[in-house]
């Protein structure tokens, strides 16, 4: 999926060329208390540690592989989250959100299939909002208002609920959500 605009800078993100040799940051897995804080708002102060975790971050991501990752995620219980929607083999489009917020939504929903990797291997419907309108800062401390729809949209929602101490889980019934951790759990101890 390829997007209106782009996102920050590339020079941001000079350290992807490099990105099969930095040490991917470990991701933590459900139930771990981080998980379920909210998150406090970026000042300008975070903003050089932010930079030097991004890499690492970005490392984690593209690993695993996946879309989305929280800062959360990776214990930084901060407001911001990283994305890359783009199609397989298809050009990297790295984006960084600080602040994310959800400032419009619509009536109409969509059902996606969502996974995340703190929740690893496990899948379930969600229904959401179709799309959103939403507010946030690139790493200049640029205000951006972005329209999304479809992937792109299901991505975000899911990533800020991360901020909010909220996993995709949480929004199934209280039956499926036990399932899925019961699940989680078992896979979990095998691997250790
Ligand atoms: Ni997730």
């Amino acid at each position: 999926m390829s997007l209106p605009g782009k996102f920050g800078h590339m020079s941001t993100f000079h350290f992807l060329d490099d990105i099969d040799s930095i040490d991917p940051m470990p991701i933590l897995v459900a139930p771990h208390p981080v998980l379920k804080q909210v998150a406090t708002n970026v000042t300008p102060d975070d903003l050089e540690a932010i930079k030097a975790a991004l890499p690492g971050m970005f490392s984690a991501m593209y690993k695993a592989p996946g879309i989305g990752l929280a800062a959360p995620q990776v214990g930084i219980s901060k407001r911001f989250l990283i994305m890359d929607v783009s199609e397989k083999d298809a050009p990297r489009e790295p984006k960084i959100l600080i602040n994310p917020e959800i400032i419009e939504e619509s009536k109409e929903s969509s059902v996606h299939e969502e996974g995340c990797l703190s929740v690893p291997n496990q899948y379930a419907e969600v229904e959401r909002p179709a799309s959103i309108k939403l507010r946030y800062s690139d790493l200049e401390g640029k205000e951006i208002i972005l329209e999304a729809t479809g992937l792109l949209a299901t991505c975000i929602q899911h990533e800020i609920d991360h901020l909010d101490g909220i996993l995709f889980v949480d929004h199934l019934s209280t039956l499926k959500r036990n399932m899925l951790m019961r699940r989680l759990a078992k896979e979990q101890k095998r691997k250790l």
